[in-house]
């Protein structure tokens, strides 16, 4: 089946145990660019390719959601320049590529404040959202003026108007109870999280999510990862034992 990216590789990832929700740091845009002699905004052009590979690889894998880090709450501090040419990106990617979306049952969400982004876009995520609100085979989330603690901020917030309202006792609040008001509840839990670009650092991203999930870091630059890539993260995860706490005996089956 042909999705999005230009060529699709054939791989080995053993189809059983999958991660169920894998999000992606996306970092190296700026450096791939200035390898080459060019400006950073070329990286985030080239990182546009990236992203098409990353959906099609999830979508044919039948990985049930991506989450993909594309601005930060701080990001906001990098040059005007570049700044804008991301906010322009998106919206081209949202002209270009919602339809396909749709048409391969994928659902998109925008996750993060957008009270800071132009109204203009905001209207195109939103009408980018409702298209694809009932889509059911992958679920892409792209987290934008995103902070983990953002979220948590916001969901205590959440809670405490419930509390006003008289619709939740403090006694109610538990773990699962904060999970369900957070932004990412209409997803699995997070199994996987990649960083590309050789860091090894979380930055604010999925705070909550992240209890549980296992790390992979690649010295990939994001405009180079690639379904052989992503593949490569795929089949660490499989190789990892997951404890949850439990030793390594109560897990073995
Ligand atoms: C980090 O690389 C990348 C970003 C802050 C932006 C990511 C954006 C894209 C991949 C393009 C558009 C994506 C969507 C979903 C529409 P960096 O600039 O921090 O790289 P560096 O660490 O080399 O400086």
């Amino acid at each position: 089946m042909k999705l999005f990216a230009k060529e699709e590789t054939v791989l080995n990832t053993d189809t059983a145990n999958l991660p169920q929700h894998v999000a992606i740091i996306m970092d190296g845009n700026g450096r791939w660019a200035q390898q080459q002699g060019k400006l950073r905004t070329f990286g985030h052009k080239a990182g546009v390719d990236a992203v098409r590979a990353s959906v099609s690889f999830a979508r044919r894998h039948n990985i049930p959601a991506l989450t993909l880090f594309a601005f930060s709450s701080e990001n906001w501090k990098r040059p005007e320049e570049e700044v804008s040419v991301l906010m322009e990106l998106f919206k081209l990617v949202l002209n270009s590529e919602v339809k396909k979306l749709h048409k391969n049952n994928v659902r998109l969400k925008v996750i993060g404040d957008l009270s800071a982004f132009d109204p203009s876009l905001v209207e195109r995520i939103r009408k980018a959202e409702n298209l694809t609100a009932n889509n059911t085979a992958l679920c892409l989330n792209i987290a934008a003026n995103y902070g983990g603690r953002w979220d948590i901020v916001e969901t205590t917030k959440r809670l405490q108007t419930q509390i006003d309202e008289g619709s939740l006792q403090l006694s109610d609040i538990s773990e699962t109870t904060f999970h369900q008001q957070t932004a990412f509840a209409h997803v699995p839990e997070l199994d996987l999280l990649i960083r590309t670009g050789g860091e090894q650092r979380i930055s604010n991203f999925l705070l909550w999510q992240c209890a549980y999930s296992e790390l992979y870091f690649t010295d990939t630059l994001w405009p180079d990862f690639n379904e052989q890539t992503f593949s490569k993260a795929i089949e660490s995860f499989q190789q990892r034992q997951r404890r949850f706490g439990k030793i390594a005996e109560q897990v073995q089956c």
